[in-house]
């Protein structure tokens, strides 16, 4: 049985590194996407400090639908020109937002979150989803973070791939 254990690391690059570790660990031999998503988003969220979001939306073809998630409730359906989300899954590129009212098009599903950084999920070139990740902080993710996220979310990918 995976067991989470707080992060040890003082540097975020380092808190990431051990962060994926132990994300191996846990999605390790199983590769349904919603289980995974589930335990992924329970990990990040429940390792990494200031967060107040941390979840799946889900490509259906026409927009971006909510998945495996924790934190409030959210809006369920993303039309992929509108927010961060459909930004990220648009442009295929990692949004890094320090302030989110001043992100034209920004949906605040929980009023409290002030800055965001959502993942692009691309699976041999088809979109399947993004990773939103939310804080009530201003400017709380920054190059570091896009780097680490970008990491756990290609450890996500691999787990549905058995890799
Ligand atoms: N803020 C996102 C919407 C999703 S919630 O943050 C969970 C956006 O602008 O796309």
């Amino acid at each position: 049985m995976f067991t989470a254990t707080a992060l040890q690391a003082s540097s975020k690059s380092e808190q990431y590194a051990e962060l994926a570790e132990q994300a191996r660990g846990l999605l390790h031999g199983e590769r349904d996407r919603i289980a995974n998503a589930a335990n992924f988003s329970a990990l990040v969220y429940g390792a990494l400090e200031n967060l107040n979001w941390a979840g799946f939306y889900f490509y259906d073809g026409r927009e971006l639908v909510v998945g495996p998630f924790q934190g409030k409730p959210a809006c369920v359906r993303i039309a992929l020109d509108k927010g961060v989300c459909g930004a990220a899954a648009t442009m295929r590129e990692t949004q890094v937002v320090r302030d989110v009212h001043a992100f034209p098009g920004h949906i605040a599903c929980d009023a409290a979150s002030r800055s965001e950084i959502v993942v692009p999920l691309v699976v041999d070139g088809e979109l399947i989803g993004v990773f939103d990740v939310d804080s009530p902080k201003l400017a709380r993710f920054d190059e570091d973070d896009r780097a680490g996220m970008e990491q756990l979310a290609k450890i996500y990918l691999d787990s549905l791939r058995g890799a």
